[in-house]
């Protein structure tokens, strides 16, 4: 089974897209988190049209050592929840922009979870897709001193960033 997704030794956090088409945004999570120094796996797994791929790669992500699930789709987004009733770690879920409503489909999907499986969402498109990385980074700051300094340093680095207007 494993060979039909991708694992990265050591990977803390799991990216999981609907599509392809979903990557020119995810990589924005990707580029967060490689930023970060956390290590990290990014795949393609539709909880539609692969669900038995999903379902064991949600089975076996605790004991390969994920921490956290980031996951994104587009239209009637139902992978973050998905996942999140396959797996307890904790599910991030990241609205696509999408073909036709603006992603407006994708956030109410995935935002308006029945209580009992919480899903953590976030902006649609790339504000998401970053931010994502960076509650990821708080989560996994909280037990590992390394991330929880470069989180702060990038903290740091963002505030001195912002500067008045001459
Ligand atoms: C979702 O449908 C994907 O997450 C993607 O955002 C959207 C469109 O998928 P494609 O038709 O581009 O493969 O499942």
């Amino acid at each position: 089974m494993s060979s039909e997704y991708k694992t990265v030794e050591g990977a803390l956090v799991g990216v999981l897209m609907g599509s392809a088409s979903d990557w020119p945004t995810m990589k924005k999570t990707s580029e967060m988190l490689a930023d970060l120094d956390i290590a990290h796996e990014c795949n393609v797994i539709s909880a539609h049209r692969a669900p038995r791929r999903l379902e064991a790669y949600c089975a076996g992500a605790e004991e390969r050592g994920l921490r956290v699930l980031i996951c994104a789709a587009g239209g009637a987004a139902h992978l973050g929840g998905v996942a999140a009733a396959l797996t307890h770690l904790p599910v991030l879920a990241c609205p696509m922009q999408g073909w036709s409503l603006d992603g407006l489909d994708s956030l109410l999907s995935m935002v308006q979870m029945p209580k009992g499986i919480p899903v953590a969402t976030f902006a649609i498109g790339s504000a998401g897709a970053v931010n994502a990385a960076l509650f990821a980074a708080a989560i996994l700051a909280g037990t590992d001193e390394g991330v929880r300094d470069r989180l702060l340093e990038f903290r740091r680095k963002q505030s001195e960033a912002v500067h008045s207007l001459d």
